[in-house]
């Protein structure tokens, strides 16, 4: 009895014993940080505040420790932000219906618009909605997807006409999922692809395609309806690390969740000091940090808004890739 006892303490003792850290990293309190993309060649961090008096690109320097942030003359929105291919200042950003090129110096205080790249929903219909996060494949493709404006939950939950998305030079737009609300979360382990709407407060995995790029057999692996009942809180942006486990940010719930989704297993939870955590991405120079976007709607909490990272995770993830246009 006592032995049991004693491994049990010990097994309690190691699953706090990682060292696991959480820290506010110098940066400027967003309204709505979100898409943070880490850039290998750079040693940087790009993310964006959505919602800011005007909207800005925001690039975390690892090395010296500081943002940078810079707002662009004819794009008063950015709600995603993607590192070009081939390019050291040129940016893929999303506005409303249109994904923009624009050229910025990582330093400066305003970036430059260069031109349009495509768009989507451009009928008037579509008013009601806007881009939200993207990413791309390890092949360059763009995947990103819409959402109402606004958040889950009210009168607007039940019309769902927001889309997800897919862009390569070649093929052009193509819609690859309908009847989205908020299209959100976006990473891929191997040939699995998930995927976050977040009003319906589940994760999806598809089967990816690395040849066409298509997305096939939608299944939900975990969800967080208990008993037909759904939280307060939705699921945000997601990311993945080397062993195939998925972090996800949960918006109003001042946590980023680790879930192995083979087995549907909630592996870990990291409490931060603030509830509208958006998103995550793995970077730092071993890409074993996880660096975490959070915003400030409705609070006046000093913690809000501000750029975290998280260390001592023992894992690691991959770096953004940069879009090809
Ligand atoms: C980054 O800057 C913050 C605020 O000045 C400081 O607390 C922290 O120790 C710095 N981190 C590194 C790695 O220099
Ligand atoms: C999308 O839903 C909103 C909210 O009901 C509506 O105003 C808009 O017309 C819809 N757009 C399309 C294209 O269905």
């Amino acid at each position: 009895m006592i032995y049991l006892h004693h491994t049990i303490f010990l097994l309690i003792i190691c699953a706090f014993s990682f060292g696991v850290e959480i820290e506010q990293l110098p940066s400027p309190r967003s309204l709505c940080g979100e898409g943070p993309h880490w850039d290998q060649a750079t040693q940087s961090l790009y993310y964006i505040d959505i919602e800011g008096p005007e909207a800005t690109i925001l690039r975390y320097d690892y090395g010296e420790n500081k943002t940078y942030g810079a707002t662009v003359e004819n794009v008063p929105l950015m709600t995603f932000v993607l590192p070009i291919e081939n390019s050291i200042d040129e940016f893929l950003v999303g506005g409303q219906h249109t994904a923009s090129v624009i050229s910025w110096d990582g330093k400066s205080s305003k970036g430059e618009f260069v031109r349009n790249a495509f768009e989507v929903e451009t009928d008037k219909y579509y008013d009601t909605n806007r881009f939200n996060d993207a990413k791309c494949d390890a092949a360059g493709r763009f995947y990103g997807g819409t959402q109402r404006k606004g958040s889950c939950g009210g009168p607007f939950t039940d019309v769902a006409n927001a889309s997800f998305y897919t862009f390569d030079h070649e093929n052009g737009v193509k819609q690859l999922k309908q009847n989205v609300l908020i299209s959100n979360g976006l990473t891929w382990v191997g040939d699995k692809f998930y995927y976050i709407d977040s009003c319906t407060h589940d994760i999806k995995e598809y089967d990816y395609n690395s040849v066409n790029g298509e997305l096939s057999n939608e299944r939900i692996i975990f969800t967080l309806r208990e008993n037909g009942k759904v939280p307060e809180y939705i699921f945000d942006g997601m990311t993945s690390d080397v062993d195939g486990n998925l972090f996800i940010a949960t918006y109003d719930d001042y946590k980023v969740m680790k879930i192995n989704p083979k087995s549907g297993e909630l592996l870990a939870e990291y409490k931060l000091p603030t509830g509208q955590v958006t998103s995550v991405a793995f970077g730092g120079p071993n890409l074993d940090i996880l660096f975490v976007t959070t915003a400030s709607r409705r609070t006046q909490q000093p913690e809000a808004g501000h750029l975290y990272k998280i260390t001592g995770l023992e894992t690691r993830g991959t770096s953004g890739v940069k879009v090809k246009l």
